[in-house]
């Protein structure tokens, strides 16, 4: 069998693999970063649309959720996303401010990628495509892993970047978890995040006219009092964008409250955030009591919605037949529309998964396992998610960096 000795073994050339990569290299280890994708860093190439929200502006712990959110940020403060910032300067990537912090490549995901691909290179870091492990091994002070095309790796370090499960057709396993529990660690419950939320059949047949429409929306979401670790007890608001689809909702807005929301319980929405709609459409009937009532709601909200909420209400007719009451009930579904979802589009199309290796076995400076010396967790395997908007490429790079000064 061919064998190889070295100092770190990194599984995954995602973003926190690599990035890890490039830090232990430079810092003159022997570094083998292994990926059995074909191609490293894949869901940069896909991810902001191909333009890759590579880290926010406005990175801050809140902006993590997990069974112990401070955890992230003893690294996060170590790397920051000025640090990045620097990096994709100096690489000369032209990029921009979208909205709320998030950045973009001008150009192309891609170029990010070659920043990480060059990067390692120079910093000696050796890169093995389509191959994956078959055991893991701790042998003495060394971990022996047995790769599937044969050979054989004894290293010092072994780095686990493997990332969640989401997206199982691009090469998401969940192996890192399975490495946590072989070496003892907890591994938190896992769930698709920053995901679509689907509604119930007789819902959806109400909502089926709606599919393809999009408003600025706030929606809020409060866990109960019994909620459990990790679950915020006040309530969590998002202000962005919400889109019908034909199975429920997605859209930002959408995407941000299901890392937060779990299964029977209710979301709140408001489809026309900063306007009164009960002011609005009460007024409408005293100015001009022969409008339609969709008319009226439909100055408050694109007109399809307008016309299916007056279709589930049962409103028709003008406004003037119709009592303030239920005028009022209207303008309530409007401004806080109270709707349970009854699932996800499940890991084909969450962004991220929540949950992972639990971080109070994991050393926050370092990331390496406090009770297995030189086995080390970063990314998206670990109990550390980010909001939607370039936070999880964040923490891939400072969680990243952190164990590349160390491992
Ligand atoms: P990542 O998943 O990137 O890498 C893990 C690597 O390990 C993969 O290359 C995989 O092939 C490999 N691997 C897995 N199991 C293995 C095994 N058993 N053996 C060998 N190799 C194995 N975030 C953000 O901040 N901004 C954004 O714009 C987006 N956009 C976005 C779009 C889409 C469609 C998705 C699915 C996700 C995003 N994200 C995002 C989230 C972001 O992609 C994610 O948080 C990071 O890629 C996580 O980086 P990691 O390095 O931890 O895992």
């Amino acid at each position: 069998m061919k064998s190889s000795d070295i100092d770190v073994l990194i599984v995954g050339a995602g973003a926190a693999g690599m990035m890890c990569a490039i830090e232990a290299g430079k810092r003159g280890r022997r570094v083998r970063v292994i990926d059995h994708a074909r191609a490293p860093g894949e869901k940069i190439r896909i991810s902001g649309g191909g333009r890759c929200n590579f880290t926010n502006l406005g990175t801050s712990g809140a902006n993590f959720l997990g069974e112990n959110p401070r955890f992230a940020l003893s690294a996060l403060r170590r790397f920051t996303q000025h640090d990045f910032i620097k990096m994709v300067d100096r690489h000369g990537i032209a990029w921009h401010e979208k909205t709320l912090g998030q950045l973009f490549c001008d150009d192309s995901a891609k170029q990010i990628i070659r920043m990480l691909t060059d990067e390692m290179k120079a910093a000696g870091v050796a890169l093995s495509l389509g191959v994956g492990v078959k055991t893991v091994e701790r042998a003495g002070e060394r971990f022996q892993v047995d790769l599937d095309d044969g050979s054989r790796v004894t290293a010092a370090s072994l780095v686990v970047a493997t990332g969640g499960k989401s997206i199982p057709k691009m090469g998401a396993t969940g192996w890192g978890y399975e490495v946590a529990r072989r070496f003892g660690l907890r591994v938190t419950d896992t769930r698709p995040a920053l995901v679509p939320l689907t509604f119930e059949p007789g819902l959806l047949e109400q909502l089926k006219p709606l599919a393809g429409v999009s408003v600025d929306a706030v929606v809020r979401h409060k866990a109960p009092k019994e909620a459990g670790p990790g679950r915020p007890a006040k309530e969590t608001v998002f202000r962005e964008g919400l889109l019908f689809t034909h199975r429920g909702l997605s859209g930002p807005s959408i995407l941000q409250i299901s890392s937060y929301w779990r299964e029977g319980e209710a979301i709140t929405v408001d489809l026309a955030p900063g306007r009164d709609a009960a002011a609005e459409i009460l007024a409408a009937k005293t100015e001009n009591g022969k409008q339609a009532v969709h008319t009226a709601v439909g100055h408050v909200v694109p007109r399809r919605l307008a016309e299916a909420l007056c279709a589930r209400e049962n409103l028709s007719g003008k406004l003037a037949e119709v009592g303030d009451k239920k005028l009022r009930a209207l303008a309530e579904a409007v401004n806080a529309w109270t709707v349970k979802p009854v699932g996800s589009e499940g890991y084909r199309t969450a962004e991220v998964t929540l949950g992972g290796v639990d971080t109070a076995a994991l050393d926050q400076q370092t990331m390496e396992a406090k009770t297995v010396p030189g086995l080390f967790f970063i990314g998206e395997v670990a109990d550390v998610t980010g909001w939607l908007g370039g936070y999880n490429f964040q923490w891939a790079w400072s969680s990243g960096w952190a164990a590349g000064q160390s491992c």
